[in-house]
């Protein structure tokens, strides 16, 4: 089963064709980072308008790539949920006018429960028998490679922390998400504060691998100077990052003698908050070392989710553990959880890092779960900015 998957709920256009909700057929992104970065983060109406100038050509491009037409496709998805309303309205208007005009089934999809089925997707070109897009129909809710259930997954992207149990395909429950900051809006803000730029997740990687490989090369073995505090929170599987993202402020802001007030936007150049020179001017006073403070923050983020999840799945006796968001691409945060499993013989599986930030071939992969049982959406289905993933109450 050929589906077309479409997603548009923050700044990037998507959409990909995904076979039997596994192997990707064609999966193109247009991103809009050079776009927003000059503000130092999304503008929501500059992420619609830009949606919309994407979305066509987007979807031509994956049916070219893909090599098919629209009598190969079997179902339209498109995220419908959580997300920028006027962003979301985009994908999901042309998701279901093209169900419509090719008298196909639609389907709505939860940008998280995407997320999660992105640990689902392989390339196509992946040696199997079922991979190809003139293959014969395959309706299987289980091949070789599929995670495994029970499993804990750890969502972490720009909007959402949630530590969820999955017992089966949507049967979710929640058991712990954020009281404040998601993780990837800490990354961040934190890249902000210390002037390494949107987004802010590769950058504080990038920053804190340099400052640690100059570390290691030191010939008298230094140590990261900089400490900050984790919030465990503990008898709950709860997070909070707007702790770390203080601390980490007031070390800047301490370390800068003379503080900028906010500067007006520069004609035609980037947009300068206060916080954004205070990590680099602090820097070139030699005062702070913003690599080893990345490093830092990066440790202490990386930490809390690891112990978390392992305490998770160990409490939930799950086979597996996944990594879910545009978090998921964080090698640190791979590794450190790796470690932690590994001792307990729990698989952790993630995505490659192309299906971890927003991507439509995981809308077309959960879409495939819940066609396989018939699902359909009728096309008056609305955008639902603050959707959550529907978990059983317990
Ligand atoms: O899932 P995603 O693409 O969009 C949302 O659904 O929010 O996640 C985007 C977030 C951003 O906050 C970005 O900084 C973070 O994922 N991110 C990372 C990395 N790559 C992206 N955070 C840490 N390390 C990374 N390598
Ligand atoms: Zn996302």
């Amino acid at each position: 089963m050929l589906v077309l998957g479409i997603e548009s709920s923050c700044d990037e256009t998507g959409a990909a064709i995904v076979k039997d909700g596994r192997y990707v057929l064609a999966n193109v992104v247009a991103s809009q980072i050079e776009i927003h970065e000059r503000y130092g983060g999304v503008v929501p109406e500059v992420a619609s308008r830009q949606q919309l100038a994407a979305v066509l050509p987007v979807i031509e491009t994956a049916l070219q790539q893909a090599r098919c037409s629209w009598e190969d496709i079997s179902a339209v998805a498109a995220t419908y949920g959580p997300g920028l309303a006027g962003s979301l309205l985009v994908g999901l208007t042309v998701g279901k006018t093209l169900a419509l005009a090719h008298d196909l089934p639609f389907l709505g999809v939860n940008h998280l429960e995407a997320h999660i089925y992105a640990n689902w997707l392989r390339q196509a070109s992946d040696a199997d028998p079922q991979a190809g897009a003139g293959a014969e129909e395959t309706a299987c809710p289980y091949l070789p490679g599929d995670p495994l259930f029970p499993l804990v997954c750890l969502i972490v992207s720009g909007a959402h922390s949630e530590l969820v149990l999955i017992r089966d395909h949507a049967d979710y429950l929640l058991l712990g998400r954020t009281r404040d900051d998601a993780a990837g809006e800490a990354f961040d803000k934190v890249a902000r504060i210390l002037g390494l730029g949107y987004p802010g997740g590769p950058a504080i990687q990038r920053a804190a691998r340099l400052a640690e490989e100059e570390l290691r090369q030191q010939r008298s073995p230094l140590r990261n100077p900089y400490h900050l505090p984790r919030a465990w929170l503990r008898g709950t599987y709860d997070f909070s990052f707007s702790g770390l993202k203080t601390a980490m402020l007031h070390l800047a802001e301490g370390l800068v003698a003379d503080q900028q007030p906010a500067r007006p936007l520069p004609s035609g150049g980037r947009q300068i908050s206060r916080y954004t020179t205070m990590g680099s001017e602090a820097a070139r006073r030699g005062q702070v070392h913003v690599g080893l403070l990345a490093a830092s923050f990066q440790e202490a983020i990386v930490d809390v989710l690891a112990v978390k999840t392992r305490l998770a799945a160990q409490e939930y006796h799950v086979r597996q553990v996944l990594l879910a968001g545009g978090v998921a691409a964080n090698v640190a945060l791979r590794a450190r959880l790796e470690e932690e499993l590994r001792p307990l013989g729990i698989q952790l599986q993630y995505p490659p890092i192309e299906f971890c930030t927003d991507n439509a071939a995981m809308v077309a992969a959960a879409a495939f779960f819940h066609l396989l049982h018939g699902e359909r959406h009728d096309l008056d289905l609305d955008v639902e900015p603050g959707l959550s993933l529907p978990f059983r109450q317990e």
